[in-house]
């Protein structure tokens, strides 16, 4: 089990859903984590229960898709406790359902707002600094649907593809630097986001059709993600791990 002793993770929209897990058990395992959301309440909720156990925690909200509000949040973090080490670009909305002609700007910039706007800028706020201690893990949070797409939810399934393309060229661009960048693309997981979208019936029926029968919990994506922020991920860069309960599965 990796011990993050030492270390320093900013884990953007960590007030709930997978993010708090990530943070709560990047904290339980020796980190000080940088608590993003754009939900004071939700973030400070998340910090009071990594507090309550004794972990290390700053809460900083901002919205993800205001590059200003995220050079402040990585500024805050640096100065609490020295350095970002680990970014986790996991701030993200819900798919909604509208096929060719429902597409409108307003769906379009707040899908690339959060998704992609959010994850260039809070990298690019982040990266500084860990060129400047040679060292950095970046995990940015896709989904499944970004890699086999979904009906009447383009613009999601686009942005989430666009983030696989961002993970893959910046690690090229930053591996000379040891900073690694990997992708996760969680399938179904049992979270508030899940219910929102589809309604809790259509979650039970959905989650018939996974070979694993079931939706994962929050911190089954936790453990794929603070495995790639670990020094045990030292030689992976690039990759794309999607948790899915075997979702994707396909023959020879
Ligand atoms: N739940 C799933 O089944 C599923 C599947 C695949 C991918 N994902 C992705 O995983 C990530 C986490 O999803 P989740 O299910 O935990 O969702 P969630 O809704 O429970 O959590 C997302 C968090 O992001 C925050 N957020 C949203 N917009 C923001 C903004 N503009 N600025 C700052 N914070 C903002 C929210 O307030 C919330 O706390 C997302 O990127 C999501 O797209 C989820």
């Amino acid at each position: 089990m990796a011990d993050f002793t030492g270390k320093t993770a900013l884990i953007t929209g960590s007030g709930r859903g997978m993010g708090r897990s990530h943070a709560a058990i990047l904290a339980a395992r020796g980190a000080a984590v940088v608590i993003h959301d754009i939900n004071e309440a939700w973030a400070e909720e998340t910090a009071r229960r990594i507090r309550d156990k004794g972990g290390r925690c700053l809460v900083a909200c901002g919205d993800v898709s205001k590059p200003g509000d995220m050079q402040d949040v990585v500024r805050r973090g640096e100065a609490e406790f020295g350095g970002i080490d680990i970014l986790i670009n996991n701030a993200g909305i819900s798919a909604e359902r509208a096929g060719l002609d429902g597409i409108t700007e307003d769906l379009y910039e707040r899908m690339f707002g959060v998704h992609v706007k959010g994850t260039i800028f809070t990298t690019q706020a982040a990266v500084p600094g860990m060129i400047a201690r040679r060292s950095g893990r970046i995990v940015n949070i896709s989904s499944i649907w970004g890699m086999t797409g979904h009906h009447f939810g383009a613009t999601y399934c686009a942005a989430k593809a666009a983030i696989l393309g961002l993970t893959k060229a910046w690690a090229k661009e930053f591996a000379p630097h040891n900073i690694c960048v990997n992708a996760v693309a969680p399938g179904a997981v049992k979270t508030e986001m899940q219910v929102e979208v589809d309604g809790l019936e259509a979650v039970k029926a959905q989650a018939k059709a996974i070979p694993l029968g079931r939706l994962a919990e929050p911190e089954e994506m936790s453990y794929p993600v603070i495995f790639l922020a670990s020094s045990e991920a030292s030689f992976v860069t690039g990759q794309v791990l999607s948790p899915n309960g075997g979702d994707t599965i396909v023959g020879v």
